[in-house]
């Protein structure tokens, strides 16, 4: 199951309909409808951190915060920034950047934001040496022309500009070992319900390529042909147990915006007899942690050299 792993699983929720694909999965499937659990946040917010410190903010920088969502780093940086500070939002979800501007609305900080729809293989609406800081988190990983992404970055910033960027990297974690789904060992399962399972992911693997078909070292390779120098990338792995997670929000969340929900991939694949037999074996396993996390991330940070 292809995960944008570095995002808290959560469940589904009931008014996803009237919303783009990008903005029910941030705002409800990745999190199942339910507030994101507090430890889901303080990585988050950890995450967000390290960007910005990588960012080096100055106190009147004009920061574009690319595939902005619901404004985890936007916000985050305003928050640094001094009065004369401003943010741009960009995402080409036109309900998260709606999303975006009610919240700097109620923060009272609106005349310091901008929310320009945009997609990061371009940022056509933004003149070109008119930024400070690019910041970008989990972004990329949905991005098939990851080079022309880092060339429109280039464009927009000014000369001594920086880049800071987060991004899972799949590639570590997939394809997972035989009888292994989510880190979890579900060889009781069976080979062949498990298989029809696996097939419904697998179904929709071309549109899931840019999340897996590039590593830590394409980052730093791309940034140096885009023109960047001065180039820092912190690559960290982690190996280790899953933490328990509650079996409604497990099954009703998606991995990522482009994949079923667990519940909808076994009512599409399985019958319910078969259903029974994967659920019976998983969720003691899904609740009580047994399964393994693998994940890799890199965070890398550059400037465009004056
Ligand atoms: C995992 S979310 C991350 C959101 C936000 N950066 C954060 O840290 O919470 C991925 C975001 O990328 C946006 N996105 C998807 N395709 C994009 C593209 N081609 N260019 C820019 N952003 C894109 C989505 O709309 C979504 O807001």
């Amino acid at each position: 199951m292809a995960n944008d792993q570095n995002e808290p699983r959560g469940a589904a929720a009931s008014s996803t309909e009237v919303l783009d694909r990008w903005a029910a999965w941030l705002l409800f499937r990745r999190q199942g409808g339910s507030e994101l659990p507090s430890e889901a946040l303080e990585w988050l917010r950890g995450v967000r951190d390290r960007v910005l410190d990588g960012a080096r903010l100055q106190p009147d920088d004009v920061v574009l915060d690319v595939g902005c969502g619901d404004g985890l780093i936007g916000f985050g940086a305003l928050e640094r920034l001094s009065e004369q500070g401003r943010v741009i939002f960009s995402d080409p979800s036109r309900d998260l950047l709606d999303r975006c501007r009610a919240t700097a609305d109620g923060a009272q900080v609106l005349s310091r934001c901008e929310f320009v729809e945009a997609s990061a293989d371009g940022l056509t609406a933004i003149a070109s040496s008119s930024i400070d800081v690019v910041t970008t988190r989990s972004v990329l990983i949905y991005v098939a022309a990851k080079e022309r992404a880092f060339a429109a970055f280039h464009r927009v910033l000014r000369p001594g500009g920086r880049l800071s960027i987060f991004e899972p990297i799949n590639s570590f974690t997939f394809p997972e070992p035989p009888g292994v789904f989510d880190g979890y060992d579900l060889r009781a399962v069976g080979e062949t319900i498990l298989a029809k399972v696996k097939a419904v992911f697998d179904e929709r693997a071309p549109a899931l390529a840019p999340m897996m078909d590039f590593d830590e070292r394409d980052l730093v390779a791309i940034a140096g042909r885009t023109g960047f120098g001065e180039i820092h990338l912190s690559y960290e792995v982690e190996i280790g147990r899953q933490v328990p997670q509650d079996w409604v929000q497990y099954l009703n969340s998606s991995g990522n915006p482009l994949s079923p929900t667990l519940d909808e991939a076994l009512h599409q694949a399985l019958t319910p007899a078969e259903r029974e037999r994967q659920v019976a074996c998983m969720r003691p396993l899904v609740e009580q942690g047994r399964g393994t996390l693998r994940r890799a991330k890199a965070f890398l940070r550059a400037h465009k050299v004056e």
